[in-house]
């Protein structure tokens, strides 16, 4: 995320059996970007921002190679270009999508796995109910599937999973812990969010992003579910309590209809 992914976070996540993933362009230079994935010590994913306003891209794409991160994750703009080098260089490529239009061309290309930008989600949002963008995206891509958007806790993962996802995005759920990025403000403003407060509004590069009241930073719906802020560690160790319930709760439904 913006911002908010440092390498502490990032590494946190890490620790903790996740895949912790920052966008590139978090860092200044490519010099630094080498520096985080040095600092990160894990594997990790590297979301890169393929928008033509990254003048980056190539530097960093060449750095993440040299690097061995070994799962790219392109967003805001078209992963084509980025697929045949990163495919070469045997780096597995994910692609955010936030349309049915976009998740077909971009599994056309040879994306190994699709991200859907569903309704609510932090920072640059889709609007499609998740339900449905799952199911119409499992028409033509077996391939992993990834939840952005709706995901504040384990019961929600577990419902992802069941649905035909096989992984979820959690981002607003770490900007209010102890080793994001966000400032003071941005935290205390997600903590006390409701669902309600969170609108849309459209970032300079021309994306929909959802916004917190005031101009206070980007949340997603699922700033409804944060009320305090921790570490990442908690985060996780919580998810992971809420994650066991679903499944015992799911295993209790099916032995009760059996
Ligand atoms: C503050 C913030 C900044 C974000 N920045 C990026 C970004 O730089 N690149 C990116 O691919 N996604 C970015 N995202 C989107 C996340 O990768 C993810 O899709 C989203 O957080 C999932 O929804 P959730 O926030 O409800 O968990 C950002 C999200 C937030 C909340």
């Amino acid at each position: 995320m913006t911002t908010v992914s440092t390498p502490a976070l990032v590494a946190a996540a890490c620790a903790a059996g996740l895949v912790g993933a920052f966008p590139t362009s978090n860092c200044r230079s490519t010099t630094e970007l080498a520096d985080w994935l040095d600092e990160i010590e894990a594997t990790v994913a590297a979301n890169l921002i393929v928008h033509r306003s990254n003048t980056r891209l190539d530097e960093d794409l060449d750095t993440l190679v040299r690097r061995g991160v070994r799962l790219v994750i392109t967003s805001v703009g078209t992963p084509v270009p980025v697929i045949g080098p990163l495919h070469r260089a045997g780096v597995r490529v994910f692609a955010d999508v936030a349309s049915l239009k976009h998740a077909e061309k971009a599994a056309a290309a040879g994306a190994d796995g699709l991200v859907l930008l569903a309704a609510g989600a932090g920072g640059h949002t889709g609007w499609a109910n998740p339900f449905a963008f799952a199911r119409a995206v499992r028409r033509f891509h077996d391939g992993p599937l990834v939840l952005a958007g709706g995901i504040s806790d384990g019961t929600a993962l577990w419902s992802a999973i069941t649905l035909g996802y096989d992984l979820g995005y959690m981002g607003t759920r770490f900007i209010a812990t102890a080793e994001s990025g966000a400032t003071d403000a941005w935290r205390r403003a997600v903590v006390d969010a409701t669902l309600d407060d969170i609108t849309l509004g459209t970032a300079p590069n021309g994306v929909t992003v959802s916004l917190l009241p005031g101009a206070a930073g980007s949340a997603g719906h699922t700033a409804a579910g944060v009320h305090a802020i921790t570490t990442a560690a908690e985060v996780i160790d919580t998810t992971r309590r809420e994650w066991n319930d679903a499944r015992a709760r799911t295993r209790r439904l099916l032995a009760a209809t059996a």
